[in-house]
């Protein structure tokens, strides 16, 4: 693992999408596994213009890394909803290319296992890009005195359940409306450590002041279950892009 500083957030967001036109330069092929949140948006905002000025994107196929069991269709707050919205509305990827779980699946463990089966036969990620909890989770493998290999269906703690109700909505969009949900999901589908760990190459993005800490306890603290990141650390190719902001914790490193 190797820690990235940049001096803002924007730099992350641009450097990560400079390693995407990269690997689309060397394999044009590539399969990608791709985030969701506040942390990516500047990401696919530059990946947006990146196309606009040229970037082909229509060779690579793209998964999602999760989903909210039971999240209803028109609900914004799905990733299924968000990936439109920020990446598949500004560049040319077509339907064939994308791979994404169903909330509204009747069996979550069987939809779980076409997609394990999906990721295999393309082959595991060339390239993934991952944000982090700030209960240091990635994907939704939450922390927990063990950790799931393959795609699997995961309880989501209240830390996450808290940040992602609010968190996901873009603020400054006041063209969303959220259906007042009585409940947010409480469990997810989520891609297991295997398929992170096969990754060739992951970056993971983080930024702001609320990443501070868990980016310290990841990068210097133990490796442990109790905080996913932390694995990350033996990753054989893993880097870690990360404003002043984020990185204001870490002791080591550059
Ligand atoms: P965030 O989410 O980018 O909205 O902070 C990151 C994550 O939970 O993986």
């Amino acid at each position: 693992m190797r820690l990235v500083r940049f001096s803002e957030a924007t730099h992350v967001g641009r450097h990560a999408a400079e390693s995407i036109a990269k690997t689309i330069g060397e394999r044009p092929r590539a399969v990608l596994g791709l985030p969701t949140g506040a942390t990516p948006e500047i990401f696919y905002a530059e990946l947006g213009k990146l196309h606009d000025s040229g970037l082909d994107f229509s060779r690579l196929t793209i998964f999602m890394l999760d989903e909210y069991v039971g999240m209803e269709k028109d609900n914004p707050l799905t990733f299924a909803s968000y990936m439109d919205r920020h990446f598949y509305s500004k560049v040319n990827v077509s339907r064939q290319q994308r791979h994404s779980l169903n909330a509204l699946t009747t069996n979550p463990q069987a939809e779980c296992k076409r997609y394990e089966r999906e990721l295999t036969e393309a082959g595991g990620f060339d390239l993934l890009v991952l944000g982090i909890g700030s209960n240091g989770h990635i994907a939704f493998n939450e922390p927990g005195p063990f950790l799931t290999l393959e795609t699997h269906v995961e309880k989501l703690s209240e830390e996450t359940i808290k940040a992602n109700d609010r968190g996901t909505v873009e603020k400054d969009n006041s063209s969303l409306s959220v259906p007042a949900a009585k409940t947010f999901p409480t469990h997810a589908m989520t891609i297991g450590i295997e398929a992170i760990f096969s990754a060739r190459t992951v970056l993971l993005l983080a930024t702001g002041a609320t990443k501070a800490e868990v980016i310290a306890k990841m990068v210097d603290g133990h490796i442990t279950t109790q905080l996913p990141a932390s694995l990350l650390q033996i990753h054989h190719d893993c880097l870690v892009l990360v404003d002043e902001a984020a990185a204001a914790g870490v002791r080591s490193g550059p």
